[in-house]
């Protein structure tokens, strides 16, 4: 089966996307009956561009990785236009892949991209925080009302199934609560620090790594963590929130000293997430004991401790997070739209 996609916006993420699609072209063809054709791109200032028939994506990801242009068109309509392309055209599958820029004040305009896309009967999957964090409910109604997929496993802790665990595999199981450590540009200066290292290289590597956000004060003034926090406590808490809403602290130079002081003492400064069912979400450092799981991470590593009213508590750790895994999470996304597909065929 043919699933005809549009990439709005074609960063880090979705250039690395394209390129595992071609990977994988084989094992989606064999274990899922799934060809995946991309038949429009768009971004913000190099242009954008469509084919019904299907564009040659490597080649763009090739072109904006080199630095050139997509097209001259940057009159930033070009998101509307890719959807209204796939809106139109008579794919059995129809997938909006949305990774612009997390917009802090108010996710926009990632979330106009998601409501345009389900409004015109096409699924959705995004890597962005902004929808979820911000207008979950509303757009979580609009994709079950149409029967269609809204999926954002990216979003938080990048491949690592943390939403489709808790949807696909934990049934009539209530979450009371989570707490963990969930940004990986903040943990990496954290454990630089305990280290004897310096704020600033550790922010600098983690920006040539592709990690840290475009504007990286949105990682180390703790704005991310609280996006994924309010994506969290909408998804599994109903909590109805946007990042506004969470208690939020961050990571500068001056943490420094408190993180080697706790390193010899024993113990781990984290900057933890957290909140209960009914609460207020919190994003703040804490001096964690050494054996709790969440100051074991180091580095990029993440997990998330979830406090549930069956199982007890369920820890997702993620290891090794990065771009690939984020833009797995977007092909497993897209391969969960498949398998509903196929239940309902
Ligand atoms: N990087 C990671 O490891 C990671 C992990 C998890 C989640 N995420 C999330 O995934 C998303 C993408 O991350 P990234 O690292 O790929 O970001 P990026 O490299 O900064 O790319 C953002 C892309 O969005 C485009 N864009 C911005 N506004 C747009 C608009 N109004 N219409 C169309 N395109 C627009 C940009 O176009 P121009 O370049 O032309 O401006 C660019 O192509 C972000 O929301 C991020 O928070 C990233």
């Amino acid at each position: 089966m043919i699933a005809d996609l549009v990439l709005v916006g074609f960063g880090n993420v979705a250039r690395r996307f394209v390129h595992l699609i071609d990977e994988r072209r084989e094992v989606l063809q064999r274990d899922h009956d799934m060809a995946l054709r991309i038949i429009g791109i768009a971004t913000r200032r190099h242009g954008t561009i469509t084919d019904p028939d299907g564009l040659d994506a490597l080649t763009a990801a090739r072109t904006v990785d080199a630095g050139g242009m997509l097209a001259a068109s940057t009159d930033g309509s070009g998101a509307a236009r890719c959807i209204n392309t796939l809106a139109q055209n008579g794919a059995p599958l129809r997938i909006v892949v949305e990774t612009t820029t997390l917009d802090i004040a108010a996710g926009q305009p990632a979330i106009d991209h998601v409501r345009l896309g389900l409004e015109s009967g096409c699924h959705v999957v995004t890597a962005n925080k902004g929808p979820a964090a911000f207008a979950y409910r509303e757009l979580a109604r609009i994709a079950n009302a149409r029967g269609l997929s809204f999926l954002f496993e990216g979003a938080v802790m990048d491949g690592v199934p943390l939403f489709n665990l808790v949807r696909e595999t934990m049934p009539a199981v209530a979450i009371r609560g989570f707490r963990g450590v969930i940004n990986s540009t903040t943990n990496h200066i954290l454990s630089a620090l305990e280290d004897g290292h310096d704020f600033h290289s550790a922010l600098a590597e983690m920006q040539r790594q592709g990690i840290a956000e475009a504007d990286p004060s949105l990682d180390v003034d703790g704005w991310d963590a609280a996006a994924k926090a309010a994506a969290l406590a909408n998804v599994f808490l109903d909590a109805g929130i946007t990042p506004h809403d969470v208690a939020r602290t961050g990571v500068g130079p001056e943490c420094a000293g408190r993180a080697r002081l706790a390193k010899a003492g024993g113990r781990r400064l984290r900057l933890v997430a957290s909140s209960t069912r009914g609460g207020r979400p919190t994003v703040c450092l804490v001096d964690l004991p050494e054996d709790d799981p969440l100051a074991q991470l180091r580095g990029l590593s993440n997990a998330l401790v979830l406090d549930t009213d069956t199982l007890g508590k369920v820890a997702i750790t993620q290891m090794d997070g990065g771009l690939t895994q984020t833009a797995y999470a977007l092909l497993s996304d897209s391969i969960t739209v498949r398998r509903r597909t196929h239940a309902i065929a």
